[in-house]
């Protein structure tokens, strides 16, 4: 064994893990970054003798190494790579829920998820229950003899609201146990931590901070209860639902610099919320970090470090017309539906991601036709301010 294989993490801090975890140089030729691993299939040395891998599907070594990373992330056992996050919320359902099955999701999620549960899960017999889950009571009221997961995303997208993650651990646990999914997409490990507040299993599009460079598609489970893990990682085999070796080495680079990156966006992200909330064509801001937010409360007990992540939504004066006239006027942000990379995206969710709504829908949630989404990169944030200001600022 070489002198790196026996480094002891388990008390070093996030950053240490997030570098290390994983990955040791190459035994063979001393390779600080090891090779992507793009093989289908492995030699075996007889039948039943093999070195851990025998088939792409099933498992593979750079598939494994960021799985270390990501168990890491969130200070769990298990950690499985999937091809992307929806691919990872297909195999949650199918390994959680059968026929007749009942699911509770807070109510504003991201909405391929909704999409997911009530146009594919739906012909399969398994029936959702959207709740304002950040009042527990809702979450509560909603539990039917045939609940078998919770499933919330918390920041939601795009309004942020916040769902009291350790207190609905509570009712699920005390009702029967109810299993609790979070989706931890927005903050990440760096900034919350759901499987210590009591839920069961974590879960993430890695597409989005994890890898962090709009470089590659992801998704990932992760938990501390092996018999769950098992079946993950059953269907992930029978359904083929696993990461591709070369898009896991790249998730593996951006996850070496994750800590400072989400430290960064949320600071950032921070200093553009405080100058949208003092300009006078910005009707509204939602940011937990700021002392405005309704649960400002719940983001500093539960979010870590004082930090509430790089996704800012708000509103501006001139409604619709407005906001259409911001999206088109930014140049150093982009139109892109995505989040969590360094560059600054821009997204008006009455017209884009959340188009399938109606427009009374969308106002019950808060996703007023006025409403622009900002996922807050790491230009410099003089820049950022900058472009948001001029295009708030043209004439509609
Ligand atoms: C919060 C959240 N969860 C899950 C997903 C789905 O992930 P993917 O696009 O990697 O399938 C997304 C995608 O935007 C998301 O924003």
């Amino acid at each position: 064994m070489s002198r790196y294989e026996n480094k002891d993490l388990t008390k070093s801090g996030v950053a240490t893990r997030n570098i290390h975890l994983g990955v040791n140089p190459d035994p063979v030729t001393g390779a600080m970054t090891p090779p992507i691993y793009q093989t289908s299939t492995y030699a075996q040395e007889a039948v039943g003798v093999n070195k851990g891998h025998t088939y792409s599907r099933s498992s593979n070594p750079s598939v494994s190494m960021l799985e270390a990373k990501l168990a890491g992330i969130e200070y769990a056992k298990y950690a499985l790579a999937f091809s992307t996050g929806l691919s990872a919320t297909s195999a949650l359902i199918m390994a959680t829920l059968r026929q007749g099955d009942h699911i509770i999701c807070s109510d504003v999620i991201f909405g391929g998820t909704t999409r997911l549960i009530d146009q594919i899960f739906s012909r399969y017999g398994v029936t959702a229950t959207y709740v304002d889950a950040s009042d527990v009571s809702n979450v509560q009221n909603a539990i039917k003899d045939n609940t078998k997961l919770i499933f919330l995303e918390s920041p939601a997208n795009p309004t942020l609201k916040l769902n009291d993650i350790q207190a609905i651990c509570k009712v699920a646990k005390s009702e029967r146990d109810i299993l609790v999914c979070v989706d931890n997409t927005f903050l990440t490990g760096v900034l919350q931590l759901p499987l210590k507040l009591g839920a069961d299993i974590v879960l993430y599009s890695t597409t989005k901070y994890i890898e962090g460079h709009n470089a590659a598609v992801g998704g990932a489970l992760i938990t501390n209860n092996q018999a769950l893990y098992e079946e993950f990682n059953f269907i992930r085999k029978s359904v083929g639902f696993i990461q591709a070796p070369m898009d896991a080495w790249i998730t593996m680079q951006g996850i070496k610099t994750l800590e400072l990156r989400v430290k960064q966006h949320s600071q950032n992200a921070y200093t553009v919320a405080k100058f949208l909330e003092n300009h006078p064509l910005v009707k509204m801001v939602n940011y937990p970090g700021l002392e405005s937010f309704s649960q400002a409360d719940l983001a500093n007990r539960q979010h870590i470090g004082g930090l509430h992540g790089g996704m800012i939504s708000f509103e501006v004066t001139g409604g619709f017309d407005h906001a259409l006239n911001v999206m088109n006027n930014v140049k150093l942000f982009t139109l892109a539906e995505s989040l969590g990379a360094t560059e600054s995206l821009i997204t008006h969710p009455a017209s884009m991601t959340h188009i399938g709504m109606t427009k009374e829908q969308r106002q019950e949630f808060g996703i007023n036709d006025g409403l622009i989404r900002l996922s807050i990169g790491l230009e410099s944030v003089d820049d950022i301010i900058q472009d948001i200001k001029i295009a708030i600022e043209q004439k509609v």
